[in-house]
């Protein structure tokens, strides 16, 4: 007799994952986890010798790049799949807060296109570039780290730090309907935007009540975990393993 947990799809052993933001923080989280359960792990972000220093610590490859700079940003992941194949996982675990004072009516157009081509731009960037070999393997996953500050509900949209939340609500909005496009994970492809609540990290800061590895511990799960098409769910925005409203 099958179970839905003979037929649930799980990542290949040993398989590649693309994880964006792994030289520190969250990313770094969970680029070591990924690498500890046995896949083949690509790190991607903007300092070099970060990079190269986080890669030498988990024993992974490692490209950096400016995500502000789309061009760039597209050839290096061209590179990396032609480099090591298509990707099982991609985790996109990069992101930089605005200003403290970057309020709708103050900031300026140069910190509204920052914030918005790191954070919304090279997403898309990213997505559009993997993706399509990921959808056509129908075998992906891909989990977006977002912030309940972008959330239309709840504490989302409620004003301050304005590229910031509007960015993010515009990835939880992306990833809404890409999963659409794609059918739900009917067609194996799986993808999911999380909060990972606010955690101890440079970005966090110190005083942040959650460590790095609780604040990623969704983002693993999510990357991980065994999907049955038709009984379990994509498509979403998770918090500590469970479903919340955008
Ligand atoms: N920490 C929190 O409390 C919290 C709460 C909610 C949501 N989040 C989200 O979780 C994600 C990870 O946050 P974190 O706390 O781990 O941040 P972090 O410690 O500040 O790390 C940021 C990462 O993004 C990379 N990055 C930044 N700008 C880049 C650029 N222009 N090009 C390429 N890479 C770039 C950094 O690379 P370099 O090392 O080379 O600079 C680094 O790997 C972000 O999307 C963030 O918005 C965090």
């Amino acid at each position: 007799m099958s179970s839905s947990t003979d037929t649930a799809m799980k990542p290949t052993p040993g398989s590649l994952a693309i994880v964006t933001g792994g030289s520190r923080g969250l990313g770094k989280v969970v680029a070591l986890a990924l690498k500890a359960q046995g896949h083949r792990v690509v790190i991607v972000s903007k300092d070099p010798s970060r990079a190269a220093a986080t890669a030498q610590e988990i024993s992974c490859d490692f490209r950096a790049v400016d995500f502000e700079d789309f061009d760039a940003t597209r050839k290096t992941f061209e590179e990396i799949q032609s480099t090591f194949g298509v990707p099982e996982i991609l985790v996109l675990a990069h992101g930089v807060m605005s200003d403290r004072l970057s309020k709708t009516l103050r900031t300026n157009t140069e910190e509204w296109r920052r914030v918005m081509a790191i954070n919304l731009d090279s997403v898309f960037v990213a997505i559009n570039t993997i993706c399509p070999a990921m959808a056509e393997a129908r075998n992906g996953r891909v989990v977006i780290f977002t912030a309940c500050l972008g959330r239309m509900s709840g504490p989302g949209n409620t004003g301050g730090l304005a590229p910031y939340r509007v960015s993010k609500a515009g990835v939880n909005a992306l990833v809404r309907n890409l999963a659409h496009e794609t059918n739900l994970g009917a067609r194996g492809f799986l993808i999911d935007a999380m909060c990972p609540n606010h955690s101890r990290t440079d970005m966090g800061g110190p005083d942040a009540p959650r460590s790095a590895e609780e604040g990623a511990e969704t983002a693993i799960w999510l990357a991980t975990r065994p999907f049955t098409p038709g009984e379990d769910k994509t498509g979403l925005f998770w918090e500590d393993r469970q479903i919340v409203e955008w």
